[in-house]
């Protein structure tokens, strides 16, 4: 049973008793003293205000919750009357359809995507909600809504950031009925923005082609981004940035928002009757029911929602630092310090020796990492069960004995000795029907009895919602974490749902396996995480296939694809920042020509791309010759010395990979602007082109900056120390031999 919502009645009925013609300003303040949230009681307006953003709305003369306002901040002093509903458009647009609200029930001829919709036990299926009460909370407001008749609540959560104005957003539903009712469709949080013209932007892919940016003008309708797979998806990821007018990196008003969930879920992004235009996201109402009992409650994912003025570049900035400041787990620093810890240099098993991993081929690969200056060995699949290839093993997880006869020991103090901490891959959700596990426990994965089950890669999806497959899971993991020396586990997921049955459940009640499941992921990691909290987690799903701001709060980093291949990265790694932190961005170096794209690339052009995010090794080091060694060996070390500027600093992103340009660079500059790190790429030089003169961005323009190469060469009257204002207007200018195909060049400019 959902734990039953908080709504502290006592408080807000003290609220409600004030005369409503005394203005009452009830505002929570933040440690800087800025107040975050405030309430006018005789208007009903409540404000929101953080880093450069309002967020306004109010109880309308209907009752309902209108969205009033979002966007660049308000003077202290402006004031908005109180909300009135939108006029009815004719006949067949009511006023209930066109009024923006805050999380509008499926009632009352709503026609716009509803925030809920429910069906009661005796059949009727209208819900309208009206304000009943709020609380004033140390970052924002819970406010409650009410069925105008019968017992179902919403209360609203609403936490504003006061450094970067993100309000994150989720609503607890509640029935106080004394039958139960089915959820249809509950949405986390519906956003709003006025009539006009505006650029939708999206993240698609598939499996090894990731982070795909779209960008299209926002038409009249509804635009659906979803996944209804079971988990976030390779094919869409949940994220959206809405700007006024054209797609622009470096200016105009940019609205953009994440939703913090890794089953499956929908965001619609509608320009209405009236071109205006709203976002509704949470769990994906396709093939859902959620039943509620009397007493019960379903509580909604998280739907963080930020503006800039500063084009797409300026939003993915400030998601970025929020996504450091507020989602990562935190590993160093304490309060406003606290950071996720730069990740570890890693090398990774899994494309040198695929699941053919022995105790000696592991120890021949350390070696070998060691000398590059890697600081984790991460070995991957196949060193359990019976792994030999995809058919087998998944579910059984001892250490295989013919592999390892002396289990992981002698290879984690190996890698202990060689100075690097040791990782191990694993794929908890999953087995394969030839496993121990699936042949002492066929009913516990998602299936619907007497019906074929789908296989994909050969394996099944364990149903991770049942108490005993959560409670095997989290068993294993357990024990694996505390009988060995591991500081890093990379958790994976092969394939998608099919067939979600939970036959344990009553029949009506089998769809609650959508919500379940991705609790009890979330529940084992959170549990796994308080009894062993050194270990860091990576999320990986055949690459970028579960990468979200809801595993996020747990996964330390994230493998945005399979896909390796260097110049495909570029676009991959292009796509990923727009809604991700470059922190989080695993990126290995492997092995030329690539396997996919039978594309030759130099080390240097390899390594230059994957230092654009945290950087791995991924190659058969072993078959590397000392000048490949002493290669990988610089750049790590020079890596190293600006990873944080590169993967927690300012990002701009100078000149796009995408639609084929025959250029690309990216910038960092760090928080205190005392560090830049510069990096450009060359796809093929066409009619003798040069690299065009990069006007670096972010700088303090009064300091002097001095030019370090990390790897290429700058214009050959390029002056080593010049002011921010000079690298900002003049530009940086590579040398004139930097041409040809695959090129790759970085540096760095440090404060005097
Ligand atoms: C898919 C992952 O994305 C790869 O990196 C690798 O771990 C394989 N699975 C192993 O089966």
């Amino acid at each position: 049973m959902m734990r039953r919502p908080e709504i502290p009645e006592r408080k807000t009925l003290m609220l409600k008793t004030f005369s409503r013609f005394v203005v009452l300003l009830i505002a929570s303040m933040t440690a800087s003293a800025q107040p975050v949230a405030a309430f006018n009681q005789s208007t009903k307006i409540f404000r929101l205000d953080g880093g450069d953003v309002s967020y306004v709305f109010g109880v309308n003369s209907r009752g309902e919750l209108q969205q009033l306002y979002w966007g660049g901040r308000l003077g202290a002093n402006d004031h908005f009357p109180q909300a009135e509903p939108m006029r009815e458009w004719a006949s067949f647009d009511s006023s209930y359809t066109t009024t923006p609200q805050e999380y509008a029930g499926w009632g009352a001829g709503l026609f716009v995507e509803p925030a809920l919709k429910v069906t009661f036990a005796d059949g009727n299926r209208d819900l309208v909600l009206h304000y009943e009460s709020h609380v004033v909370t140390p970052d924002g407001f819970d406010v409650v809504l009410k069925d105008i008749q019968r017992a179902v609540f919403v209360t609203l959560h609403y936490s504003m950031d006061p450094k970067m104005g993100i309000l994150a957003r989720s609503a607890t539903i509640e029935n106080r009925e004394a039958q139960p009712i089915t959820i249809e469709q509950a949405a986390a949080a519906a956003w709003a923005l006025p009539a006009g013209n505006y650029t939708l932007n999206y993240l698609t892919g598939r499996w090894a082609g990731e982070w795909t940016l779209n960008q299209e003008t926002l038409r009249p309708g509804e635009r659906l981004i979803e996944s209804r797979r079971g988990s976030t998806s390779h094919q869409a990821n949940p994220w959206f940035a809405i700007q006024a007018g054209a797609p622009d990196e470096n200016h105009g008003e940019v609205w953009f928002g994440a939703l913090a969930w890794s089953g499956s879920w929908r965001i619609t992004v509608e320009k209405d009757q009236l071109d205006a235009v709203r976002v509704t996201g949470g769990f994906n109402p396709f093939d859902f029911g959620y039943v509620l009992h009397p007493g019960e409650s379903l509580e909604t994912p998280e739907f963080y929602g930020g503006y800039s003025p500063d084009g797409l570049g300026g939003a993915s900035r400030i998601l970025h630092h929020y996504e450091i400041a507020h989602i990562l787990p935190h590993r160093m620093g304490e309060g406003d310090n606290a950071a996720p810890r730069p990740r570890p240099v890693i090398y990774n098993s899994w494309e040198a020796t695929e699941m053919n991993v022995t105790e000696a081929g592991q120890i021949a690969l350390a070696e070998k990492a060691a000398a590059l200056g890697v600081d984790r060995f991460v070995m991957d699949d196949g060193w359990f069960g019976q792994r030999k290839t995809d058919h087998a093993g998944l579910g059984d997880w001892y250490v295989n004995p013919v592999k390892f006869p002396h289990g992981l020991k002698p290879l984690i103090d190996k890698v202990h000795a060689l100075g690097m901490d040791f990782g191990l891959w694993v794929e908890p959700e999953m087995v394969n029907p030839d496993s121990d596990l699936y042949r002492k426990h066929p009913d516990w994965v998602l299936n619907f009895p007497g019906r074929p089950r789908s296989e994909e890669r050969n394996q099944l999806v364990l149903n991770l919602a049942r108490p005993d497959v959560r409670a095997y899971v989290f068993g294993f993991l357990d024990k694996l974490l505390t009988e060995n020396d591991i500081a890093f586990l990379k958790w994976d997921y092969n394939r998608n749902w099919s067939e979600p049955g939970w036959d344990q459940l009553p029949p009506n009640e089998e769809k609650k396996v959508y919500v379940e499941f991705t609790r009890n992921l979330y529940g084992i990691l959170a549990e796994l995480k308080k009894r062993h909290p050194k270990v860091e987690f990576e999320s990986c799903s055949g690459g970028g296939g579960r990468v979200d701001l809801g595993i996020l709060k747990y996964a330390d980093e994230v493998w945005p694809s399979d896909n390796t291949d260097p110049f495909d990265r570029l676009t991959q790694q292009d796509g990923f920042t727009y809604a991700y932190t470059p922190q989080i961005m695993m990126a290995w170096v492997t092995d030329s020509p690539h396997w996919l794209n039978k594309r030759s690339t130099s080390l240097e052009y390899r390594l230059l791309s994957s230092m654009q995010g945290s950087l791995g090794i991924g190659a058969n080091i072993t078959k590397w010759n000392d000048e490949e060694m002493a290669t990988a060996k610089r750049l790590i070390a020079a890596y190293h010395q600006v990873q944080r500027t590169i993967v927690q600093g300012d990002l701009y992103r100078l000149i796009s990979p995408r639609d084929g340009s025959e250029f690309s660079a990216t910038q960092t500059v760090n928080r205190d602007k005392s560090q830049s790190v510069v990096f450009a790429f060359i796809h093929s030089t066409q009619e003798g082109r040069g690299f065009p003169r990069l006007k670096l961005m972010g700088l303090d323009p009064a300091a002097e900056y001095t030019l370090a190469p990390i790897e290429g060469k700058a214009a050959k009257d390029t002056p080593e120390t010049a002011s921010g204002a000079w690298w900002m207007n003049h530009g940086l200018e590579m040398s004139d031999d930097f041409r040809g195909d695959f090129q790759a060049a970085a540096f760095r400019l440090d404060r005097k």
